[in-house]
């Protein structure tokens, strides 16, 4: 069960409602199933009201053309762009305008694939496809797998790659249609690839959570980032492909360094729901993200920049992960993507915690607060802080807009609190 079969009831809230969010792109009429940059840093996007979304200015642009919930978009290294959806079919636009219409697959189209002049489709109906992206003349397909065909990506130009339900990724001959070998075999159902820019690595996500990376030459293991047993349903790298995100059906977001797979952000971005999509802007400063919600939500990354830009300039000043005090990591991975420890004024969903321990909720002046946190009469101290994270924040303030959380080890919670009681001190 992939994206099209999860419950749409449930409305998305995502962290920071109007005002607090660094950056939203609001306009769509339905959930957004598909979120992706160009290099020029345009932004498409595919969603269940039937069109895709073309951001470059203040306005988007709205390409209709598809006859049912459209499912995924790509930007044509030639030009223009390509959409599929539950229409069976796959659109090419230029200039806005739809130039051909690619029929033939007989099931839903979910994933695309451009490399060069062509680009290549991922269908329910068990097959890939691969298309002149010039006229949409149909150049091969790919037939084989035992169920649906839920991603495609290029390897390299001749090399094709499909993840199916069937537990499957097939290395194909992208010219013969014919099946080179199988990398990932014998698992749960495979809903989402992501391979490193030079191919060396490819990192896939399964319906039962599991979240691997191996090497694409010999097929071993290089790192497992599985956490938990919430479908995997969004994958990307960062264009440098030093940064891989990860977002799963419950709402988080994970991020990975991939120099030493170190965990750097893990996150409940939204409140109820899942993340359907993910990429990173260009700089791989700020990340997009798609999922129940009309809106995309644009995450910075603020941090790991930072991070990164200590690393190169100085590698011996490089922590292990491992050798970071818990109560740092905790923060880091777990708040520090929405809250500043120091009030430098850095825009993040939630109010800085300088000075927090002493202090009312809700005494940021200039911070967009719920209500309910507004008029709750908490003060932050350890015991108050810490029974937000056991119970969660939905449960401790009710109606609080902070995304549900729970940090359920109470030395964790003990590390987080003595950390942020050193770093959020007023400094004399
Ligand atoms: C995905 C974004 C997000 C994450 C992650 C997050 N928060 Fe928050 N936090 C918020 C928002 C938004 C608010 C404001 C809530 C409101 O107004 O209802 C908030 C409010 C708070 C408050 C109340 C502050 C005040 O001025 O009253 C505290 C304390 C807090 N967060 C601590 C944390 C800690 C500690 C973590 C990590 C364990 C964390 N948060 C993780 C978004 C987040």
């Amino acid at each position: 069960m992939i994206r099209g079969a999860l419950a749409l009831a449930a409305g998305l809230s995502a962290a920071g409602a109007a005002g607090a969010d660094p950056l939203l792109l609001e306009g769509h009429g339905g959930p957004v199933m598909d979120v992706t940059v160009a290099p020029d840093g345009q932004v498409a996007t595919a969603s269940f009201d039937n069109s895709v979304g073309l951001w470059n200015g203040a306005e988007p642009r709205w390409l209709e053309g598809h006859d049912a919930a459209v499912n995924a978009v790509a930007f044509l290294p030639g030009g223009g762009l390509a959409s599929a959806a539950d229409d069976f079919d796959v659109i090419l636009w230029r200039d806005g305008a739809p130039i051909s219409r690619l029929e033939g697959h007989a099931g839903k189209v979910m994933a695309l694939a451009p490399e060069g002049e062509r680009v290549a489709s991922a269908s329910w109906d068990g097959s890939a496809r691969l298309w002149s992206a010039a006229d949409g003349t149909l150049l091969q397909e790919f037939d084989g797998h035992d169920g649906p065909v839920n991603d495609v990506a290029f390897l390299d130009a001749g090399t094709l790659l499909t993840a199916s339900a069937d537990g499957t990724v097939r290395v194909w001959d992208a010219a013969a249609g014919t099946e080179a070998r199988q990398i990932v075999t014998g698992g749960f159902g495979v809903n989402r690839m992501a391979l490193a820019p030079d191919g060396a690595w490819l990192a896939y996500g399964t319906v039962d959570g599991t979240a691997r990376v191996l090497d694409t030459a010999t097929g071993d293991e290089i790192a497992d980032l599985s956490a938990g047993r919430r479908p995997i349903l969004a994958l990307t790298v960062s264009p440098d492909g030093s940064h891989l995100a990860i977002g799963n059906g419950e709402g988080h977001i994970l991020v990975a360094r991939t120099g030493d797979w170190s965990v750097l952000h893990d996150f409940r971005a939204t409140d109820r729901g899942p993340i359907w999509s993910l990429d990173f802007a260009p700089d791989g400063a700020r990340l997009y993200a798609a999922g129940l919600d009309a809106a995309v939500h644009v995450w910075p990354l603020a941090d790991l920049d930072a991070q990164d830009a200590m690393s190169t300039a100085d590698a011996a000043f490089l922590t292990d992960p491992a050798t970071v005090p818990n109560g740092e990591r905790q923060f880091k991975r777990k708040c520090s993507v929405c809250h500043t420890l120091t009030g430098d004024g850095a825009r993040r969903a939630g109010p800085t915690l300088a000075g927090l321990f002493g202090r009312p909720a809700g005494a940021i002046a200039d911070y967009p607060y719920s209500d309910a946190l507004a008029d709750s009469d908490v003060t932050w101290t350890a015991e108050t802080v810490s029974a937000l994270f056991e119970i969660g924040p939905a449960h401790y303030v009710p109606g609080t807009k902070m995304p549900m959380q729970r940090i359920a080890g109470a030395e964790d919670r003990a590390d987080l609190i003595d950390y942020l009681r050193r770093e959020t001190a007023p400094k004399e």
